[in-house]
C-alpha cells in the first residue's frame, strides 16, 4: 500500500502501477512495468535538455561534494554568486532572491513590493492586480493572484482580493504591483494572452511583475517570453526550467532602484523580511549554472524555435479535426482542446502509445524537452491523430447529465475507442 499524496490527484482512481516512474533518460522516462514514454510535458514544463543529462548529473554530484548546503541568511556561497550574476546578465536585471518552488518566488515578489512601497514612503500602496484566468501558485499569496475557481474559490477565507487589471479603469494609485504571465497562460489550459493585454502597461507607476515560472528557459522560443511583449518587469520570477528541470530552485529577480530602497541601518528594519532554509542551496544551483552553458554548448533556443516551427504545422492538420475544438501554440507550450469531454480519455489512450502528457480538463498539452527530437514531435502528433480517429464521441447525454459520473469514471469514456 502507498503512503503517498499526490498534488492534484484524485487517490480513489489512480493506477498506481502505470504511472509509477523508476528511471528516466533524455526524453523518455520508464515506468515501473518496464513501459518506456516520451515524457511530452517535460514533467510539468521543467525539463529542459531532457533527463539525466551527463552534465548537470556531473555538476549536481560534485557539488554534493564540494558544498551541499550552506544558508544564505546572512551568508554567500560561490555558486549562488555566480548564478546570480549570470541570470542577471541574460534577463537584465541586477539582483537575485532565491528561493525554492515557483510559488514561493511569487510569495516573494509580493512581500518585496508590498516592502518597496513602505520603504519609498506609499505605504497605501496595498493592491494586487493580475490577468484574468490567471495562475501563479498555490501558496496562500500566489493563489490570491490567481483567477482560476477551481484552484481557489474554496480558500476563499484566506486569500486576499486582486483584481484582473485587463478589464479595470486605469490602475488606481493603491497598486502596488500588476503581475503577468508573458505569452500564454498555460495553468488556464495554454491560453494565449493577446499582446494588447501589456500595452496598458506603459508608463505604470506600479511594479510590473513577470511571471516567467512555467515560460522561462526557451519554452517560447526566446530565453525569457518577456522579451517578446514589449514591457520591462521591475521584477522577474523563475523557476521550473532553471536547473534544467531536475531540482528544485526558484528565483525573483529585481533591478537595482528597486533593492536600493531596501538599504539602510540594520536597525532600521528596512532590509528585505523574507527567506527559505534551502535559498540558493549550492547543489540546485550548480545544476542551474550547468544547465544554462547546455544553452550556448547545445544551441538549445535554435532547437526550441525547430521544435516550435514542426509543431506548428503538426498543429494546423489537428486544427481541422471534428474531436478538436481549438489548438494554442507559444513556441514549444501547446495545448490541443477537445471537444466532448475527452481530455482524460486521449491522455491515457497516448500513454498507452507510448506518450506522457497530463491533460488540463479537455487540453491536451504538448511542452516537450528542448532536447526532442523531429521523430519524437511527429510521432506525438501521429499518435493524437491516430487517437483521435479511434474516439467516437460518448454519448452526449452521459457528458452532459453526469459529468462527475464521467469524471469519477474514465473507463465509461474511455470505452468509447471502439477500434483498439
Ligand atoms: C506561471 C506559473 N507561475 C507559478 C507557478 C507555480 O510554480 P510551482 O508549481 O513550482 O510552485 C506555476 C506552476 O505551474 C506557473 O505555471
Amino acid at each position: 500500500m502507498s503512503h503517498l499524496w499526490l498534488p492534484f490527484t484524485q487517490m480513489r482512481h489512480f493506477d498506481e502501477q502505470a504511472r509509477t516512474f523508476v528511471r528516466a533518460c533524455g526524453t523518455v522516462l520508464e515506468d515501473a512495468r518496464g513501459r518506456q514514454v516520451y515524457d511530452a510535458v517535460s514533467s510539468i514544463w521543467t525539463t529542459i535538455h531532457g533527463h539525466c543529462h551527463p552534465r548537470i548529473v556531473e555538476a549536481i554530484a560534485r557539488q554534493a561534494a564540494t558544498l551541499d548546503h550552506a544558508t544564505l541568511l546572512g551568508a554567500t556561497n560561490p555558486v549562488a554568486e555566480e548564478l546570480a550574476a549570470r541570470l542577471c546578465a541574460m534577463a537584465g536585471m541586477d539582483r537575485v532572491f532565491f528561493a525554492s518552488d515557483g510559488a514561493s518566488a511569487v510569495e516573494a515578489a509580493i512581500k518585496m513590493a508590498l516592502q518597496y512601497w513602505q520603504n519609498a514612503g506609499q505605504p497605501h500602496r496595498t493592491r494586487f492586480l493580475r490577468l484574468s484566468s490567471a495562475y501563479h501558485g498555490d501558496t496562500i499569496g500566489a493563489m490570491s493572484l490567481s483567477d482560476i475557481a477551481l484552484f481557489k474559490s474554496r480558500f476563499g477565507s484566506v486569500t486576499f482580493e486582486t483584481q484582473g487589471y485587463d478589464s479595470a479603469e486605469p490602475l488606481g494609485e493603491d497598486v502596488a504591483a500588476v503581475i503577468v504571465e508573458p505569452l500564454i497562460q498555460a495553468a488556464a489550459g495554454m491560453r494565449l494572452v493577446p499582446k494588447e493585454a501589456y500595452a496598458r502597461l506603459k508608463g505604470v507607476e506600479a511594479l510590473i511583475v513577470c511571471d516567467e515560472i512555467a515560460t522561462g528557459f526557451g519554452r517560447t522560443g526566446t530565453m525569457f517570453a518577456f522579451e517578446q511583449i514589449g514591457v520591462s518587469p521591475d521584477i522577474v520570477c523563475v523557476g521550473k526550467g532553471l536547473t534544467g528541470g531536475t531540482m528544485a530552485l526558484s528565483a525573483t529577480l529585481v533591478g537595482q532602484s528597486l533593492y536600493d530602497v531596501f538599504l539602510g541601518a540594520p536597525d532600521e528594519f528596512v532590509h528585505f523580511l523574507h527567506g527559505h532554509s534551502y535559498a540558493g542551496n549550492p547543489i540546485a544551483c550548480a545544476a542551474a549554472l550547468a544547465s544554462l552553458a547546455l544553452f550556448e554548448e547545445e544551441g538549445t533556443l535554435e532547437r526550441a524555435q525547430g521544435i516550435a516551427r514542426r509543431s506548428r504545422a503538426h498543429l494546423e492538420s489537428l486544427r481541422a479535426h471534428p474531436l478538436v475544438h481549438d489548438v494554442r501554440q507559444a513556441g514549444t507550450m501547446l495545448g490541443i482542446e477537445l471537444r466532448e469531454s475527452l481530455g482524460r480519455a486521449v491522455a491515457n489512450a497516448l500513454y498507452d502509445a507510448g506518450h506522457f502528457t497530463r491533460p488540463i480538463g479537455d487540453v491536451i498539452q504538448f511542452v516537450p524537452p528542448l532536447s526532442s527530437s523531429d521523430e519524437e514531435v511527429d510521432t506525438f502528433f501521429e499518435s493524437c491523430l491516430d487517437t483521435l480517429s479511434t474516439t467516437k464521441p460518448c454519448h452526449p447525454e452521459l457528458v452532459a447529465c453526469h459529468p462527475e459520473l464521467v469524471a469519477c469514471h474514465p473507463e465509461l469514456v474511455e470505452g468509447r475507442r471502439t477500434k483498439k
